[in-house]
């Protein structure tokens, strides 16, 4: 009996369309078919997380008449699978020759001449547009359990995770849609910063937990109907212990990923006012039962609760900040915010720098307000995970409204505003009526 040939086709396989199987038809007409799926890590590398998780796309593609195994393949490059496997054929769609995986398929060809193996094209499949899928994927909305995993699943295959701040509905589609293109490949941020600095500011109150937990999740449903990006809530201090169980609970159902709460006691100020604002520390035996209490209340493995160290902003030391991360990491914390309000990155980096030392895993979070010359590149360098952007979007709005509202005043007329204000006709069709 002759063997069969092994073949081998690579893919995401987010949304599997007729394009897909089309390959994996020819596939299966050369030989036994392998599938190596892309892990969220490989597409990360190239373009945004997919919807679906590994499990969920291994479960779909394994189940495609034709597939005999699907294995994972852990980068955009091939060479890895191919010398374990070996294949007489691969397959993939022509429309490679030129874009993103041009280098990838010369690797491909270069790969399999090592035992002679052949590269197949299919021709492009007609009708199928890319842009048309992810335009459906988008309109399919997310769910809460979908939501709340991603922020893991990005930490875990991205670089770094770039999130910015929102504070109501219009923000967040700020959040969800804005991309610039860098090398044909589209940047975006990857999810939201539920800040309690802009949620308070922009209902004309400070900073200092007078906005009750109840308004700011009606300002979270208001960014929750209209995205599908993870969301990071700012927690403040937690409050008492016993109210913070319930507040993990409410974040985790509504599909929240992580709550970020700071070591404060006490009537809490922002901590860009520093030790001026008269703000204290908490013990971390207090902190630590709380963090421990929140784990405990939650009820799916996805939610994170993350420790925020103010040692840097109290100057309390950096002993003393590498001390409450071991101890808050101890208590249960999926991760620690470090903060400073220096206008150097020199503390963070030091304090990164000296925690990656003895922990290589846990997720650091950082909030460069006042040190911005940082870039994403310095922060990945000290091992640094989440970057959040935390008011910029408010800090923006709020002088180019005054300017308006002054120049009207002036004027005591509004022509002048035409060039500071978008066109009534782009207003007016901003947010299309649903359909
Ligand atoms: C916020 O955005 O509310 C924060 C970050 O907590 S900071 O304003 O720097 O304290
Ligand atoms: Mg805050």
């Amino acid at each position: 009996m002759t063997q069969k040939k092994r073949v081998y086709v690579a893919m995401s396989a987010d949304l599997i369309h007729h394009g897909h199987l089309n390959i994996i038809q020819h596939a299966s007409s050369l030989g036994d078919v392998v599938i190596g799926l892309l892990t969220d890590k490989a597409i990360a590398a190239y373009k945004p997380l997919p919807y679906l998780n590994y499990e969920q796309r291994k479960t779909i593609v394994e189940n495609i008449k034709g597939v005999s195994q699907v294995i994972p393949q852990e980068t955009l490059d091939y060479t890895e699978n191919l010398k374990k496997i070996k294949p007489h054929f691969v397959v993939h769609g022509d429309d490679w020759v030129k874009g993103v995986q041009k280098d990838t398929r010369k690797q491909v060809i270069e790969t399999l001449k090592d035992w002679g193996g052949e590269l197949v094209e299919v021709p492009y499949t007609d009708g199928v547009s890319s842009s048309q899928y992810k335009d459906a994927q988008k309109k399919l909305g997310t769910t809460p359990d979908l939501r709340r995993a991603r922020l893991r699943r990005l930490i875990s295959s991205q670089g770094i995770v770039r999130i910015i701040e929102a504070h109501n509905g219009l923000t967040g589609l700020i959040v969800e849609n804005v991309k610039v293109m860098e090398k044909d490949q589209p940047v975006q941020f990857n999810g939201m910063w539920m800040s309690s600095l802009t949620d308070s500011t922009s209902r004309g109150k400070p900073d200092i937990e007078v906005v009750t937990t109840a308004e700011r999740v009606k300002t979270l449903e208001n960014i929750l109907e209209v995205t599908t990006k993870p969301i990071i809530y700012d927690g403040d201090s937690g409050g008492l212990a016993e109210h913070f169980v319930f507040t993990v609970k409410t974040l985790e159902r509504l599909g929240v990923s992580a709550i970020i709460i700071e070591d404060k006691v006490g009537l809490k100020k922002n901590s860009l006012f520093g030790k001026a604002g008269g703000q204290s520390q908490d013990c971390i035996e207090n902190f630590c039962a709380k963090i421990s209490a929140g784990k405990k209340a939650q009820v799916t493995s996805e939610f994170m609760v993350i420790a925020r160290i103010e040692s840097l902003i109290l100057e309390q030391g950096e002993e003393d900040a590498l001390k409450r991360a071991k101890a808050y990491i101890e208590a249960g914390a999926d991760g620690i915010l470090i903060h400073s309000k220096s206008k150097e990155f020199t503390e963070v980096k030091s304090f990164c720098e000296k925690f990656r030392q003895s922990d290589k895993d846990t997720p650091i979070f950082v909030v460069p307000s006042t040190y911005n010359h940082v870039t994403e590149d310095d922060l990945k360098a000290v091992g640094v995970n989440v970057v959040i952007y935390a008011n910029h979007l408010l800090r923006s709005a709020y002088p180019a409204m005054t300017k308006v509202a002054e120049q009207i005043l002036k004027d005591k007329s509004s022509k002048n505003t035409n060039e500071m204000c978008m066109p009534i006709k782009e207003i007016i069709t901003l947010i299309p009526a649903g359909d």
